[in-house]
């Protein structure tokens, strides 16, 4: 199969470009600056690409690779950093730019390149840059300037070995994505042939075989991962897996019984609903605090897990739903990692597994729904939202109840559904309910009312790391608060949390 290393330096983009080449159904693999030259060998990549960085290459803890790398006669497209790094390792001087560097949309002029083939001699691209190459390496020539960066691109085509100080695999660059692909289609000779038909075809090849005659386990949480994970699977190996599924109580309305449906009656597959909802009440009863409460609902999901497993009998191996990005936050490229997810965490180990399997290790999560849709999983599952694995637990402030469940999920549901049908142009990143310990008095028909207030929270963000509250429409906030004060007696306000992250934290515990 063919594919592309885009060798990490540390720059905010570098995931952004792996998604970039794969769009251009090239598959392609994000690896650290300090992986080394062998493994880059024998992976027999058909091109590199370098990504940028915060540093400069002069400063002694800058990352650098090997520069025997240029030797390999593999294609390579330095950006930014990666620019300034290529020119650096061929011989070129890298300088500090007396002029104050560039930053954001900068038009640019193009000469004759492969990269610039069939683009206009000027466009705008996005620049963020303070060191600028201030002498060609041999062999190289300048390929594009701006008033303030004589090299804003350069090229030895004899080598194939390629830089541009901005930002192709950012939209603001007007032409980016064309020069990407002249890179993958004309440089490296990429066929771009990689879809997820084939990624599914190839998948479940390898597991039918491998795992012929094994029992399979999965933890199956509902989660678009998971969910994913076992349908994949479910392909492979067929009767051999067992997905057990705990029911805490603590998911969304309807969200067990979806589940259920999906799993058992419509997939077929061996499932094991553990209705554990009374032991988790009753784990949580008087505890308020909500570290706490996280530890002990991670302890009780293993403890049931645990049991669970264990009724099944001799299991070989344990399946799960790690993805792209939580192998990339690891640091640890290619090897195996167990996603410390509090549902999962110390899992393997626990019950004795001669083999993890971890099916989707190297998509990307639009990926993964993608082939959820191709396996025929429904669409509430496919772009869930994302869940915290405590669920509703997190979301009553307080002591966790039957009866504040109840309230919860019903709030909950009405404003997802007040969301869902507003017809914003792009859904906010994960939306929600949030039952409050706050007391306050209203007023219905006649009477007073004195009960709880409800938050709703609606966030906008792309790593969740900082979010933005969402200006969801006033309409839909609206008829959520009416509906929820109307539908649920006991409910006499609802507040709108108008709150970032930071300082606030997307959920409120
Ligand atoms: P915070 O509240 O930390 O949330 O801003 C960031 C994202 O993480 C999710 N979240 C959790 N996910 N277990 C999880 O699996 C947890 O304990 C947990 N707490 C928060 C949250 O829903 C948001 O998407």
């Amino acid at each position: 199969m063919e594919k592309i290393l885009v060798l990490d330096f540390g720059g905010q983009y570098a995931q952004l470009i792996a998604r970039r080449v794969r769009e251009k159904h090239v598959y392609s693999e994000l690896r650290p600056y300090r992986t080394p030259l062998s493994e880059i060998v024998a992976a027999g990549y058909k091109g590199i690409i370098f990504t940028g960085g915060p540093n400069s290459v002069y400063d002694p803890a800058s990352p650098h690779c090997d520069p025997a790398i240029l030797q390999l006669g593999i294609p390579i497209l330095g950006i930014c950093y990666g620019h300034q790094l290529l020119a650096y390792l061929a011989g070129g001087t890298v300088s500090h730019a007396d002029n104050g560097g560039e930053y954001g949309k900068t038009e640019v002029a193009f000469g004759n390149c492969v990269l610039f083939d069939g683009l206009p001699r000027t466009s705008v691209t996005w620049m963020s840059h303070t060191d600028s190459v201030s002498v060609l390496p041999d062999g190289f020539r300048a390929a594009a300037a701006t008033d303030k960066c004589p090299v804003a691109a350069m090229c030895d085509d004899d080598r194939r070995l390629y830089g541009v100080q901005f930002h192709p695999e950012v939209t603001h660059t007007e032409y980016g994505s064309r020069m990407l692909s002249a890179f993958l289609f004309k440089v490296c000779g990429c066929a771009g042939d990689w879809s997820m038909d084939d990624f599914i075809e190839r998948t479940v090849e390898t597991y039918r075989r491998e795992l012929a005659g094994k029992k399979v386990l999965l933890a199956l949480s509902g989660g678009v991962d998971s969910s994913v994970a076992a349908a994949l699977m479910a392909r492979a190996v067929g009767d051999s897996l067992y997905c057990v599924f705990v029911d805490h109580g603590f998911l969304r309305l309807g969200e067990p019984d979806l589940i259920e449906r999906t799993f058992r009656d419509s997939f077929g597959l061996n499932f094991i609903r553990a209705d554990a909802r009374e032991e988790f009440l009753a784990a949580l009863r008087g505890v308020t605090e909500p570290e706490q409460k996280r530890r002990i609902v991670g302890a009780e999901f293993l403890r049931v897990f645990e049991r669970e497993a264990k009724a099944l009998g001799k299991l070989d191996v344990f399946v799960q739903g790690t993805i792209y990005p939580d192998v990339i936050e690891s640091g640890l490229g290619a090897s195996a990692v167990i996603k410390s997810h509090h549902n999962v965490g110390g899992l393997p180990s626990r019950i004795g597994f001669e083999r993890l399997v971890e099916p989707l290790r190297a998509l990307f999560k639009d990926e993964v729904r993608a082939v959820g849709t191709a396996l025929g999983l429904p669409r509430e599952i496919v772009s869930r939202q994302p869940f915290p694995g405590p669920g509703l637990s997190v979301r009553i402030i307080g002591e966790v109840t039957e009866e504040k469940l109840e309230l919860l999920r019903r709030a909950d549901a009405i404003f997802r559904e007040e969301i869902d049908n507003a017809g914003m142009p792009e859904l906010p990143s994960q939306y929600f309910a949030v039952l409050t310990d706050t007391k306050t008095v209203g007023v219905k028909g006649d009477a007073r009312s004195y009960g709880n207030v409800i938050a709703l929270r609606a966030v906008r963000t792309d790593d969740f790391m900082t979010a933005e509250w969402s200006h969801i429409p006033w309409d839909a906030l609206e008829r959520a608060a009416s509906r929820i004060t109307a539908e649920l007696p006991p409910i006499p306000r609802v507040v709108y949390d108008i709150t970032s992250k930071p300082p606030a934290t997307v959920e409120w515990e």
